[in-house]
């Protein structure tokens, strides 16, 4: 879900206009829904579910008033499917406040129960809605708004970033548990934002509510209290991107873009981190973190595929290590202790299942550690280190580049970690932004994918390194083509999905280098060959395998260790190629979101 707040002093620009523009600059969160409320002295409420298109197409056709403070909100449903009266905003029944959020509130039904009892009529299935009902209840009880706000968010418990506009007031009312929050302060007024991008085309002087802040946005100023009210000293940071790296550049879709930005955005991962000629690896966020016992990493979807490449350049260090899908973490009854560290994999920070985990660890008394993309996120806050990928923004839902510079950063890690053999990959990750350019430049995945449009399921296989990239292929082609896909350890082939292969089924090989692991995985492109199974190699050239393939994506030689990164640039290209043909929502999957702020 995504929030925008301005406050503006009624002259320069349009409400409404920074509202819209905001909420596009969310669409890559993801939504299904979304609404706007205008407040002045009654307060207007617009909203339509579906895409932004249908909201625009509303307001169109209404004489949309010119108002000095709105909110808006994109909502991806949580309780209540998507329709316009669950959309946000939401207000209380003599609309004198419009609230929108994010997050799940917990303890919503029985404050419905009581709500309902004193007279308040719900109009929409949401959680949210008791909010606006709340706070006029305390309203009516003779608090004032920030009073009646803070009384509100003090019953709720839960997760949420909240904004509230009230009738016949110039202010905006926020705060934040849990989801995040971000204020931007310029001359021409004040936002509010659950993420930069929103408002980067305003300004890039920001603020990050932490949680249990309150916010008040007025026109020229922001004030920042804590819980009990005492006013705070929040620092105003500087956002280094500008609009223009938040847009296409020209690229028919984001995820084209993001592919083709891989090489700048490797070398900002590994840029100052690397001395060669000396072989050392420094990574300045990291420089006093104790040697561990033991390490975890929680993560979910293309970041725990990272963390599984992560895991076996540990494990290859002899540090012992283990994976876990953040949301199975809870119940996976590991030992934790002081000398474990648990290392979140997440390129927005924000992940709530990633957050949850990391939370969990940090109470047992572990060193936590977050590999984020994301300056200020939750996750760099929280946890006791940060080290950054350094990719830039991330806006199509399917992650790409993130996912590189996530291996990448993980190869760097495993050094600060626990020293190893490095020359030669340290050498292999100089050489890594060319290498990444090169596939770019000659990439024949455009036209394997029109060959292989109509197959009926695409499967990816690969082993050590190349397991976890086998996965990431899977993955992305599910996202973005809606196709049946996935990923196997190649030696499992034949412990059952062997069924499902046909001629009618393609199988993506990953082979990289020319050892044992390359010669069994050839034995097991053969088990699928002779079944009439179309195979594409994602190889070096250096084993024989293809001789077995049909078709063949190169990629240059090089250390065996990231051989893999190069491998997935070929599947992320196969998979944009084919979800292209097939005229898919790229950028926007069905029902996908960017950043999952709810478990
Ligand atoms: C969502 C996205 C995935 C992403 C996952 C984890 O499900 O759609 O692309 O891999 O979240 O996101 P994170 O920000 O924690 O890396």
């Amino acid at each position: 879900c995504g929030i925008i707040g301005y406050a503006g002093d009624g002259y320069d620009k349009e409400v409404l206009d920074v509202l819209l523009t905001g909420l596009s600059g969310l669409e890559y969160r993801g939504y299904d829904s979304a609404g706007v409320a205008l407040a002045d002295e009654t307060i207007s409420v617009y909203k339509s579910e579906g895409e932004l298109e249908e909201l625009e197409a509303i307001l169109k056709e209404e004489d949309v008033p010119s108002v000095p403070v709105g909110i808006g909100h994109t909502r991806w449903s949580t309780h209540g499917p998507p329709s316009d009266r669950n959309a946000h905003p939401h207000t209380d029944n003599e609309s004198s406040v419009a609230v929108v959020h994010n997050g799940i509130i917990e303890n919503y039904e029985s404050l419905r129960e009581e709500l309902s009892a004193a007279g308040y009529v719900f109009e929409s299935d949401t959680d949210t809605e008791v909010v606006p009902h709340l706070i006029h209840h305390y309203t009516e009880q003779g608090l004032d708004e920030e009073a009646a706000f803070r009384k509100a968010v003090e019953q709720l418990e839960g997760s949420y970033a909240l904004a509230a506009v009230f009738r016949g007031s110039e202010t905006i009312y926020a705060t934040r548990q849990d989801s995040p929050l971000v204020l931007g302060l310029a001359d021409d007024g004040t936002y509010l934002a659950s993420d930069v991008p929103a408002f980067i085309q305003y300004t890039d002087e920001v603020i990050y509510l932490e949680d249990g802040q309150f916010a008040t946005l007025r026109d020229d100023e922001i004030v920042v209290t804590d819980a009990d009210g005492t006013v705070l000293d929040p620092s105003i940071e500087t956002i280094e991107w500008d609009a223009e790296d938040a847009g296409k550049s020209g690229y028919d879709h984001y995820m084209l873009k993001e592919i083709n930005e891989q090489p700048r955005s490797l070398r900002q991962c590994l840029r100052g981190r690397v001395d060669e000629l000396e072989g050392t690896v420094t990574i300045e966020e990291l420089e006093d973190l104790p040697t561990p016992e033991r390490v975890q990493f929680v993560a979910c979807g293309t970041s725990y595929h990272a963390a599984l490449y992560g895991e076996l350049t540990l494990r290859e260090r002899g540090v012992h290590t283990q994976t876990f899908l953040a949301s199975e973490y809870d119940r996976s009854s590991v030992p934790i202790d002081e000398d474990t560290l648990v290392i979140g994999v997440t390129q927005s920070g924000e992940t709530a299942d990633t957050m949850r985990a990391l939370r969990q660890a940090g109470r047992a008394g572990a060193t936590t550690l977050a590999v984020t993309n994301v300056v200020g996120s939750s996750a760099s806050r929280e946890c006791d280190y940060t080290m950054y990928i350094r990719a830039g923004p991330e806006i199509g839902v399917a992650a790409t580049k993130t996912f590189a510079s996530q291996q990448t950063a993980l190869t760097l890690l495993a050094d600060a970690i626990e020293d190893g053999e490095r020359r030669e990959v340290l050498a292999a990750l100089r050489d890594l932004p060319d290498h990444v350019q090169s596939i770019l430049d000659g990439s024949n995945a455009r036209e394997i994918a029109a060959e292989y449009e109509d197959s009926d399921a695409y499967f990816f296989i690969g082993r050590g390194y190349n397991y976890p990239v086998a996965l990431e292929g899977a993955l992305k082609m599910k996202e973005i083509t809606y196709k049946h896909a996935e990923g196997f350890a190649a030696g499992e082939l034949k412990h059952g999905p062997l069924a499902l292969v046909t001629s009618n089924t393609p199988i993506f090989a990953v082979v990289t280098g020319d050892d044992e692991r390359a010669t069994k995985t050839i034995g097991n492109v053969k088990e699928v060959e002779a079944r009439g199974a179309p195979v594409v190699a994602v190889t070096d050239g250096q084993s024989d395998v293809e001789r077995y393939a049909d078709h063949v994506l190169s990629i240059p030689e090089t250390h065996g260790r990231v051989g893999p990164i190069l491998a997935n640039i070929q599947l992320q290209l196969a998979s944009y190629w084919l979800a292209n043909r097939l005229d898919r929502s790229i950028d926007k999957p069905r029902n996908l979101a960017k950043s999952v702020t709810v478990e």
